[in-house]
């Protein structure tokens, strides 16, 4: 089956033959097909969805031919399927590699590479500004990573983890190859709610990775009511490990308002992927100092550390004003062409969601319809079934704003509502 998956002869969604069938046509007992299909599924590559049988998830972990993770759009096609910033908006890093060639060697070694002080400093004082206590603080290969890390050091296969749905789909996919168990906890404008999150825990969840602001898919920000509320829910529950996103960080436009140190156990991840560039693969994890010394004594004994380079640019790119002006106009183009869109749609009776960050999500009456008539129409949207926990009966569509200029909002808005009403108009 692994084999299967990894040459795309099973593809993603493809069904795995029933259980009996197959141990009949192996000539081996139902509980030996049982065993190997509850491994794959601990491991993230199928999923069982109750009658429907087992099928191959999404996006399993096994990395196959490169092309074949994710189809590239038809030739011609807007893609704003993507998540990605707009590289036009990102800063320029030659300069900043430049000044490394030509500043005081440093070369770190086994012994005494690690966080590094000077970036450890500047991000003190960053998240600090924010209200984030960064006492204890490491860094990771991005926030993706720091989550993984974090969730391995504190969680058991089989353990329950409370996600965002909809959510970012990366993020599901994670947690399933971790063999632990995704739990919903829906989100609107303000974030995560608190019954949600509160029925999470009670049904045993034990960490819950929440995105401060620009949640994916839907542009959410925790508000300061809401944090309030999560606090209270989360004072019931001291030792869940609480894990925050804050991915678009200098991007985000809202203020922060974060949970850090509602439990004993908590760690806030701030990426530099969204503002800076998703090659420079670094995040700054806060802590409190068991989590960092869990997470950083395990990463010695494998990845080692974060390249001291890539600290050392990132600091450079901190520490210039001109970056930083770069960084703030970046914010105000996503959330011109954000709001615009939003406006755009909901003039044309549409619901659109996008506070922060550089995705619209637009809720619609049949996801897969609406995703091919935008096709033909020349954009490719994500279908929001990509980043639900399971089957929904609401659809949506998320829309990356990033190679979206301001003269093709209008249009696009129009292709959107088009696509809508044509299903009304066929009345199916
Ligand atoms: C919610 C969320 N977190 C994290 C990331 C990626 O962060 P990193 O590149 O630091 O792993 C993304 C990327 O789209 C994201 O949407």
């Amino acid at each position: 089956m692994e084999a299967g998956i990894r040459t795309g002869e099973l593809p993603p969604g493809a069904p795995l033959p029933p259980v009996r069938k197959l141990a009949a046509t192996l000539g081996v007992s139902p509980a030996t097909v049982a065993s190997a299909y509850r491994s794959l599924r601990q491991r993230g590559l199928v999923e069982t969805a109750g009658r429907h049988g087992t099928r191959v998830r999404p996006r399993p972990p096994v990395a196959g031919a490169r092309a074949a993770r994710r189809l590239p759009p038809a030739a011609g096609l807007h893609d704003l399927s993507t998540g990605e910033p707009d590289p036009r908006l990102l800063p320029d890093l030659r300069p900043h590699l430049r000044r490394l060639a030509t500043g005081p060697p440093s070369v770190a070694g086994y012994r005494d590479a690690g966080t590094w002080p000077e970036l450890a400093a500047l991000a003190r004082s960053r998240l600090a500004a924010d209200g984030v206590p960064a006492t204890t603080i490491t860094v990771t290969n991005g926030a993706l990573d720091g989550i993984e890390r974090l969730l391995a050091a504190h969680l058991r296969p089989g353990d329950r983890v409370a996600v965002e749905d909809p959510g970012w789909a990366n993020l599901l996919d994670l947690v399933a190859a971790l063999g632990l168990e995704a739990v919903a906890v829906p989100v609107d404008d303000e974030g995560p709610t608190a019954d949600g999150l509160r029925r999470a825990l009670a049904g045993g969840a034990r960490a819950a990775v929440v995105t401060v602001r620009a949640q994916n898919p839907t542009g959410a920000a925790v508000s300061a009511d809401r944090c309030a509320q999560l606090r209270s829910v989360l004072a019931a529950y001291p030792r869940v490990l609480l894990i925050e996103d804050d991915h678009a960080a200098e991007l985000s436009g809202v203020p922060l308002h974060t949970l850090a140190g509602a439990t004993t156990a908590w760690a806030f991840l701030r990426s530099v992927s969204k503002p800076y560039g998703p090659d420079l693969r670094l995040a700054v994890l806060a802590a409190d100092e068991a989590t960092v010394a869990r997470v950083e004594g395990r990463m010695r004994l494998g990845a080692g550390w974060t390249s001291t380079l890539l600290q050392r640019l990132v600091a450079s790119l901190w520490r210039d004003r001109e970056v930083a002006g770069q960084v703030a106009a970046a914010r105000e183009s996503y959330e011109r062409r954000r709001t615009a869109l939003c406006r755009e749609l909901t003039a044309r009776g549409l619901a659109a969601h996008g506070r922060t960050g550089i995705n619209v999500w637009v809720p619609v009456p049949d996801e897969t319809r609406v995703v091919a008539v935008l096709r033909e129409a020349g954009y490719a949207v994500a279908p929001g079934a990509l980043y639900r926990l399971g089957p929904s009966p609401e659809g949506a569509v998320r829309i990356t704003v990033s190679p979206l200029d301001d003269a093709g909002i209008g249009p696009l808005a129009d292709a959107v509502h088009a696509a809508v009403r044509g299903r009304a108009a066929h009345g199916v």
